[in-house]
């Protein structure tokens, strides 16, 4: 939908006054409307290492989710400070993992005699406790354009890998990418007594798995992939790999939000493409690339818009960039130091992964 004038004359003013004190972030599911405003656009890696590459910003503007403001205040320096223009902009997935809970999964490691062969590796889609846990016991956050870097690295490390909180990510990296078997990976329920597993099960596994998943991703299904493939002939489906392991599988092509916007820019013309993943980006792209002639489909049109990245609207924006041109310091996402410090380990061991 196209922006009112006026907000986006206020966002261009209010932007203008703050010249290079601040800087915008924009995640590729935010909204035309937002990302309009973006210095810089990104995948969640690609958004971690630019907030840290920009010391002389005071402040941050994360127009993104909850976590992402998060782990950009972990990678900044202690006098920036990263603002969320909506503070409800949470992510379901990230809740999905407590540090209550996840305290009471590493006790069951420990009780089944396990958790010294155990390496956390968390996606970036976690909370900042969560990410000081996984830094706490030797492991790394991945995100999903490293983490077969990230699990390989791992196993370096030890024989197991506690993978949080995207069970999806984490089976999709193991079996598609690294060759495991299904039959390598379990599920830990955090609603069950011992996660819903026996000591058995946990022993025999390579792969422990968190019962969290996407609830934009996982809805896609086998059905929608055969359903496009029968109404578009020579489609290509390329989705998110937080898609469900047989949506994966039955996928031509699989990758990060940067991927999928790099494998439509080297897509010859002519070519026609079902994309599963956040509908605000395939929006932009089958817009962006219509003239050039590809046909870009949105993978099934009853999955709608991530809620929670739609709360950063143009409003939302505005008023965040006008309150900091005013000098009044709005929605500040601050980590605790002792939380910071360790997920700052597992966050640098990602950046310095391979
Ligand atoms: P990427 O942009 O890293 O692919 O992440 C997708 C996502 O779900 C972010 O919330
Ligand atoms: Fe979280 Fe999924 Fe939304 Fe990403 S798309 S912010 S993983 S709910």
């Amino acid at each position: 939908s196209p922006s009112d004038p006026d907000l986006v004359e206020r966002a261009r003013a209010a932007k203008e006054k703050l010249g290079d004190k601040v800087f915008v972030l924009g995640h590729h599911y935010q909204r035309d409307e937002v990302i309009q405003f973006a210095d810089v656009t990104g995948d969640s890696f690609k958004l971690a290492r630019d907030a840290a590459a920009r010391p002389e910003a005071e402040y941050i503007v994360f127009c993104g989710v909850h976590f992402m403001a998060e782990s950009a205040d972990i990678l900044t320096s202690g006098d920036q400070k990263v603002v969320l223009p909506d503070l409800a902009a949470g992510c379901s997935m990230a809740d999905m993992a407590t540090a209550e809970q996840v305290a009471e999964c590493w006790d069951v490691l420990t009780e089944a005699g396990i958790a010294e062969q155990v390496v956390p590796v968390s996606y970036m889609n976690s909370s900042a406790d969560i990410k000081a846990f996984t830094g706490r016991h030797g492991g790394t956050i991945c995100t999903s354009s490293n983490a077969e870097r990230a699990l390989e690295w791992a196993f370096e490390q030890g024989e197991k890998v506690l993978f949080l909180p995207d069970q999806h990510l984490g089976r999709n990296t193991a079996v598609r990418d690294m060759g495991m078997s299904l039959d390598d990976c379990v599920v830990y329920n955090p609603h069950k007594p011992n996660g819903g597993l026996s000591t058995d099960e946990l022993r025999a596994a390579k792969m422990i798995l968190w019962r969290g998943h996407c609830s934009v991703h996982g809805r896609f299904s086998l059905e929608s992939v055969d359903d496009v493939r029968a109404r578009i002939p020579g489609v290509n489906v390329l989705v998110h790999p937080e898609c469900r392991h047989e949506v994966v599988a039955a996928a031509d092509y699989v990758g990060s939000t940067e991927y999928i916007i790099k494998a439509l820019e080297a897509a010859p013309a002519g070519s026609k493409w079902a994309i599963g993943t956040e509908l605000n980006l395939v929006r932009r792209l089958a817009n962006r690339f219509a003239p050039e002639g590809k046909e870009i489909v949105f993978l099934d049109r009853t999955v709608c818009f991530c809620s929670t990245m739609n709360r950063i609207d143009l409003p939302h924006l505005v008023w965040a960039l006008e309150s900091l041109a005013e000098g009044n310091l709005v929605n500040r996402i601050e980590v605790d130091e002792e939380t910071e410090a360790f997920a700052k380990l597992a966050l640098e061991r990602m950046l310095a992964l391979p």
